[in-house]
């Protein structure tokens, strides 16, 4: 990702970040996307929430790491965050889980023109055989 985006974002929220924002990173996993982001942006106050305990002990002054199922809804108020991002959560949510509760609990702790960044793998397999065929077509 950081490849692509010759970063570790493509939202236009580099100024908010420099002046500092808020940033809920949901499915932090071990936490270096939050880690770097709160490195490269030290005004800004980031939190990671993940079903498992992943993240590391030792963490920057400006990161809070929450364990938490995003599927019982994000513990925090409305309008809360200027930018929320969730990266590589495609195994792990499925597609009514994402239109049900996901999108919306993202949009709902968003404040106003706030940006919400998804990053995540297109899984449809090219060129499939026998196999590759029916998970292509079995909705997954
Ligand atoms: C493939 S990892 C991606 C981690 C990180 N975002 C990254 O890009 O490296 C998916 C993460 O989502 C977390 N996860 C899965 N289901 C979740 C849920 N319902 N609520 C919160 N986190 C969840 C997993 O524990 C895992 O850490």
């Amino acid at each position: 990702m950081r490849e692509v985006w010759q970063g570790n974002f493509s939202s236009p929220i580099d100024d908010a970040l420099k002046k500092g924002a808020r940033v809920l990173d949901v499915g932090s996993g071990t936490g270096t996307w939050i880690c770097e982001m709160a490195a490269d942006y030290q005004k800004s106050e980031y939190i990671g929430i993940d079903i498992l305990k992943l993240h590391p002990n030792i963490k920057p002054f400006n990161v809070q790491f929450i364990q938490h199922n995003i599927l019982k809804g994000l513990p925090f108020e409305d309008n809360s965050f200027d930018y929320v991002h969730a990266q590589m959560l495609i195994f792990d949510i499925t597609s009514s889980d994402w239109e049900n509760i996901v999108y919306k609990e993202c949009c709902r702790v968003l404040k106003p023109g706030g940006w919400l960044e998804i990053t995540d793998l297109d899984t449809t397999c090219y060129n499939p055989g026998p196999l590759m065929s029916q998970f292509n077509t079995s909705g997954k």
